[in-house]
């Protein structure tokens, strides 16, 4: 699967022939490296309703293009100034700040010429429109996260939480909204898939918080101990370590339990959702 999105992705870039100094930024970040968990989960969660994963490619490939720009842009000195991702300088250190901002953009744009390669115009309708709502949401959680303006009133955990679900569960939501939708899939079967998404999503920057405190740099390939030095509100600021793993374990449950549901609608095979699922409960990286 990973080798299917790599190509595609390759592909999609050479379709487009870029001024070569923004296609070199561009593979530079887009091909380098990450685990592509947002292409997988859109893969998976259309064989989960009974198609190919090969439906969601132009899906995958979206999001895991605006997944690149998040990222670029979420280490610029402006955001959390990171110098180190996926064991390589940041872009902004590989190829200037300008360039970094301006690749950023492109992804942006070419996420949405990728939704729109999908052969079923109404099908790239839908899915522009989800990736649509789930950068926004992704943008409000970085604003959230780096400027801060939660809602007045909001308890030190939720906050934490509406952070969580935007910066970083909007776009796994979206992943898997768009395969089942990529999939023709029905409301009831949206929805479960939603609800899976939405532990996971959660479940995903809980465990990105746990390992900037107890994990290995050199696996993870970013530096670590930021979260604390930035003074920026994580999950184990909030309620502790412990109870950040044990959170994190119940939201593994819960996906799980939304997939049981997901079975008794027989649509398709669940179990490699439910493996990928099981894997990020368990990620060290
Ligand atoms: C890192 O995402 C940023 C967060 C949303 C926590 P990933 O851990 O999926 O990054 P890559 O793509 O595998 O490097
Ligand atoms: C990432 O959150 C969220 C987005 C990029 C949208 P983090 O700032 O915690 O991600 P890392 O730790 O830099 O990968
Ligand atoms: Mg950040
Ligand atoms: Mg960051
Ligand atoms: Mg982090």
């Amino acid at each position: 699967m990973i080798e299917r999105v790599d190509t595609h992705l390759a592909g999609f870039l050479d379709r487009r022939a870029l001024p070569s100094k923004l296609d070199s930024a561009i593979r530079y970040s887009l091909l380098g490296g990450g685990k592509r968990i947002r292409p997988a989960l859109a893969w998976y969660s259309s064989v989960a309703c009974g198609t190919p994963g090969e439906n969601s490619l132009e899906a995958g490939a979206a999001v895991e293009m605006i997944h690149a720009f998040s990222l670029i842009h979420d280490d610029l000195p402006a955001l959390d100034n990171d110098d180190l991702r996926r064991g390589r300088p940041t872009l902004h250190i590989h190829a200037g700040e300008a360039m970094a901002i301006l690749a950023g953009d492109a992804l942006l744009s070419m996420a949405y010429e990728s939704t729109h390669e999908h052969p079923d115009p109404e099908i790239a309708l839908r899915l522009s429109k989800e990736l649509a709502s789930g950068t926004r949401a992704m943008i409000e959680g970085q604003i959230f996260d780096t400027l801060g303006g939660l809602p007045d009133g909001i308890g030190e955990i939720e906050g934490v939480e509406l952070i969580h679900r935007n910066k970083t569960g909007a776009l796994l939501r979206a992943s898997c909204r768009m395969g089942a939708v990529a999939a023709h899939a029905d409301d009831r079967a949206l929805d479960l898939l939603t609800a899976f998404s939405e532990s996971i999503g959660l479940q995903f920057q809980i465990i990105d918080d746990l390992l900037d405190v107890e994990g290995s740099s050199q696996t993870v390939g970013k530096a670590l101990g930021k979260d604390a030095a930035a003074g920026k509100r994580t999950y184990p600021e909030v309620v502790g370590v412990e109870e950040s793993r044990r959170v994190a374990q119940r939201l593994g449950s819960k996906a799980s339990e939304a997939l049981n549901e997901l079975d008794t609608l027989g649509l398709g095979d669940t179990r490699p959702l439910r493996l990928l699922g099981d894997m990020l409960t368990h990620r060290e990286a």
